[in-house]
């Protein structure tokens, strides 16, 4: 077998996903436990922003400055390279997650054994759906009383539309938590109620459950109750099929407790033999498959520098096909020139590493002075877009002003580098010039209001400005996108990257557009 193929397989590139306090943080936590990548429980944890601090934005500010290090984190386990990239779980950057789930082959979601499916989950299982991702399911806190496994499975398939199949199944709950049955490996794996986090779970090989063994167990009604609640599963759920995981048809799922690192090796040893490979990735131009000879590979996270004092930044780069090596000269498409990158990092946990070469799967740090945009390609030299990287069209709007007149060219830097990072999205309305900030979520305006000021030294206010919606357009008919752009001059702006875009009031301003001018297309993410 080729370096390349031997590399490509041995690699596997995941993003946890939840509503917040589901859990992910934990589980990221107990996986980077188990590849030896952190020594200590917590390391993950301190990185996390956590929900009561979001009105403090010093304090998000000081969580993405470490979370640099958590954006990607590699360990590995049973010979494979096993990569998490991190998605931020609070909901107003769930834009970051969306994109984040860009550079990903595979999903684990997280869900609260009491809280059921939540919001959050719905709209990022969502995404993955639209991109047929392999999604892997963990119902999480089995040692808290929460929902019947058979409800919360219906719950799943019905909130999250997934089809799916238990791969473990738990025995009792809460303060009668058992365990679970590991229906992949034919498993009883038990729970020992505070129990030490570091010990091993204690697993005994249990093929056949009409044994009576299993009530010396687990006890003589949790016995008949597991007997009985596996058999409706093997009899309600599809057999387990790879193909259809892989295929983004079938969900498997797990139970666990996380926080007692319980059920969580099940699940990865499960993870590591299922879960696909670095998959091709589609172009504008033609489908990249990694086993290609020429390195490609596409930016699909910015994140600033802490140090105010130096603007660089850190591009994050899926390497999509080939190797990537360090100082070689690549193309970056979008600019049409030649760069080559001295310090590419690979993040091991919290340690950075300079990096000589990295596969298909990985994702490598690029020190960037401000050339990059989100969902730029670098190649060896070939002219690819890659596709799927969107922007989402936002939902909170406020007019920008300069409250400085001194820094505009500041002020006009600053935004258009927090723009290129994918901070927010910003309009210039035709009419009048006047510049619109479009976030997913309140907290970025505070965020860019910060940053421009400490690391641009400009200033700048903010006014409300009454907006349901932007959505881009586009139309094949010129007739019918003139009489468009005339009728609703007043709505009419372009994005940073000088598309069209139309400015709705109301959801049934937007209504009334779409009725009056049927050849208008009306699109609610900016990749069409
Ligand atoms: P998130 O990243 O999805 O937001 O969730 P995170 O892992 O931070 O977990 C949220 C809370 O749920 C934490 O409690 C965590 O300890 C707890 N938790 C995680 N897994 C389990 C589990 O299996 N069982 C139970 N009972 N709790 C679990 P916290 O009080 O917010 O934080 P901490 O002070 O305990 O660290």
């Amino acid at each position: 077998m080729s370096k390349i193929l031997k590399e490509i397989n041995k690699r596997r590139t995941f993003g946890i996903v939840s509503h917040p306090d589901a859990g992910k943080t934990t589980l990221t936590e107990k996986l980077l436990l188990f590849g030896g990548a952190i020594q200590v429980a917590g390391a993950v944890k301190s990185n996390k922003i956590k929900r009561h601090a979001t009105s403090d934005f010093m304090e998000i500010e000081r969580q993405r400055g470490i979370s640099v290090a958590t954006s990607v984190m590699a360990f590995k386990y049973r010979g494979l390279k096993i990569n998490i990239l991190d998605t931020p779980g609070h909901k107003d950057f769930a834009e970051d997650t969306f994109r984040t789930l860009t550079a990903v082959d595979s999903v684990i979601v997280v869900i609260d054994v009491a809280k059921g499916v939540e919001e959050q989950t719905e709209r990022l299982v969502e995404v993955c759906r639209m991109r047929k991702t392999p999604i892997i399911v963990f119902v999480n806190k089995l040692d808290r009383e929460g929902k019947d496994g058979f409800d919360l499975m219906d719950e799943v398939e019905e909130k999250l539309q997934l089809n799916v199949r238990p791969l473990s199944w738990p025995i009792g709950m809460g303060q009668r938590f058992k365990g679970v049955y590991n229906l992949y490996e034919r498993k009883l794996v038990l729970f020992r109620p505070h129990g030490k986090q570091e010990e091993e779970e204690e697993v005994i090989e249990f093929t056949d459950l009409s044994d009576p063994e299993l009530d010396r167990y687990v006890g003589e009604s949790a016995a008949e109750e597991l007997r009985e609640e596996v058999r409706i599963v093997e009899e309600v759920y599809p057999a387990f099929d790879r193909e259809a995981y892989v295929n983004a048809e079938l969900s498997p799922v797990f139970f666990g407790s996380a926080v007692n690192n319980f059920g969580v090796k099940e699940m990865l040893d499960c993870f590591v033999e299922i879960a696909p490979t670095p998959l091709p990735r589609p172009t504008e131009e033609r489908m990249v498959r990694p086993e290609e000879d020429q390195f490609a590979g596409f930016v699909f996270k910015i994140h600033a520098n802490m140090d105010p004092k130096h603007r660089d930044r850190i591009a994050f780069l899926r390497v999509c096909s080939g190797i990537f090596q360090r100082n070689t000269n690549y193309l970056h498409v979008r600019q049409g020139r030649k760069m080559k990158f001295s310090n590419p990092t690979s993040f091991m946990a919290s340690k950075k590493t300079v990096v000589d070469e990295a596969y298909p799967g990985d994702v490598v740090g690029l020190y960037d002075s401000g050339n990059f945009k989100i969902g730029d390609s670098v190649t060896e030299g070939e002219e690819l877009h890659f596709k799927g990287i969107p922007s989402f069209s936002p939902e909170q709007f406020r007019y920008v002003n300069n409250a400085d007149p001194l820094k505009s060219k500041q002020l006009n830097k600053g935004l258009d580098q927090l723009m290129d990072e994918g901070v927010a999205q910003l309009f210039t309305r035709d009419s009048d010039g006047r510049k619109i900030i479009g976030t997913v979520g309140a907290l970025q305006f505070d965020v860019i209001q910060y940053r421009l000021e400490n690391e641009y030294g400009a200033s700048c206010s903010y006014e409300p400005v009454n907006l349901h919606k932007a959505c881009w357009v586009s139309c094949d008919d010129d007739a019918a996108l003139k009489e468009f752009l005339q009728r609703r001059k007043r709505d009419i702006a372009h994005d940073t990257h000088g598309q069209l875009v139309f400015l709705a009031e109301s959801a049934w301003a937007l209504k009334m557009a779409q009725d009056n001018h049927p050849k208008i297309q009306f699109h609610f993410t900016s990749e069409f």
